[in-house]
Order: C-alpha cells, then structure tokens, then sequence
C-alpha cells in the first residue's frame, strides 16, 4: 500500500509539470523546442545524429513518445511501438550509443528547471523515475536490436 502510494505520487507529480513545462512558452519558445536546441548544443555527436532531421517532426515525435515512457513506468510493460523505437535506435540502425541517454536526461532536467515554476527535488526526482525505465529499456536493445530477441 505504501509502495503504490508513493508511486502514485510519483506519476501525480511528473504528470502535473509536463502539464506546465507543456503549457508554457519562454521568448516565443516552447517546451520541446528549448530541450532540442539544447541537446543539439550539448555535443556535436548529438548534432552530427540530428543533421538530416525535420526538427519540427522530431518535436511531435517525443511530445507522443513521452506518454509511452509514462505508461512504461507505471505498466512496466513496453508495447511494440516502445520495441520498435528502442530497435531504431540500436547500433544497426541509427547507433544511439548508452552514454548519449545521460546526456539526453539531464538535458531534459535542465529544461524542465527552467519551464516548471514550481521545480524542486521531488519534482526532478519524478522525472528521473519515469524516465529511467525507457531509457533502461532502450540501453538494453543498443547490442541486441536486431529486432529477433525477446
Ligand atoms: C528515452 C529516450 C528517447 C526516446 C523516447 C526517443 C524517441 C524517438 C522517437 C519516437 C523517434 C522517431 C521514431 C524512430 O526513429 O524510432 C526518434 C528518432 C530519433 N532519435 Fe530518439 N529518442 C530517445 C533518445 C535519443 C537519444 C539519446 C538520441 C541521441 C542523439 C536520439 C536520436 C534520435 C535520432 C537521430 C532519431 C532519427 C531522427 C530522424 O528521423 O532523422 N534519441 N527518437
């Protein structure tokens, strides 16, 4: 009972600042914006994997992708479209190396300091836990994404 309260909790938070970091735009700029323009800037392996990318669609993309995270941390269950995005981004394919998902995690956090006015530790710590299990999910398929495994 106290391990499913906390995780409600947990869900609650991260569900009501994606809700905010959502509906606000800082300098004409929104959410999903700023954490691109970020990341792009955070390494050149990161803008060398984005160079040919419709920018605006990869927004989208993410923007739906997130909810799949969410339902992934609460289900603990991945669909196949979560397979099919950890697939794509194995080494045979567009070759996402492990390392690239910490700086895409504390990018996100960076991102969601600066759009959730109401940002503090248990916030972040939300956050991070939804995250966590899509990008395990993800890491794990970066050798075996093939796509013939479990
Ligand atoms: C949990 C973390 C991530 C999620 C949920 C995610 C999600 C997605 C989705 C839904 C797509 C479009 C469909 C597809 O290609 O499968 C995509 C494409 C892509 N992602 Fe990710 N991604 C994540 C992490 C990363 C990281 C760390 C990088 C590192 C640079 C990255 C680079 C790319 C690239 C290069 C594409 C292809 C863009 C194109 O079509 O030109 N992703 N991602």
């Amino acid at each position: 009972m106290l391990i499913s309260g906390v995780a409600m909790d947990i869900e609650c938070l991260f569900d009501a600042s994606y809700v905010r970091v959502l509906s606000r735009e800082i300098e004409g700029q929104a959410f999903f914006a700023a954490f691109y323009e970020r990341f792009l800037a955070a390494s050149p392996e990161v803008s060398e994997k984005f160079h040919q990318t419709d920018m605006a669609r990869q927004r989208a993309m993410l923007k739906k992708a997130f909810y799949r995270l969410l339902s992934f941390y609460v289900s603990s269950h991945a669909d196949y479209y979560l397979k099919e995005v950890a697939v794509s981004h194995s080494r045979a394919h567009l070759d996402i190396a492990p390392a690239l998902y910490d700086l895409w995690l504390e990018t996100l956090i960076d991102t969601v300091r600066v759009y959730d006015e109401q940002f503090d530790d248990e916030i972040e710590l939300a956050w991070r836990l939804v995250m966590t299990p899509g990008i395990v999910f993800m890491t794990f398929h970066y050798d075996r994404g093939d796509g013939r495994d479990s």
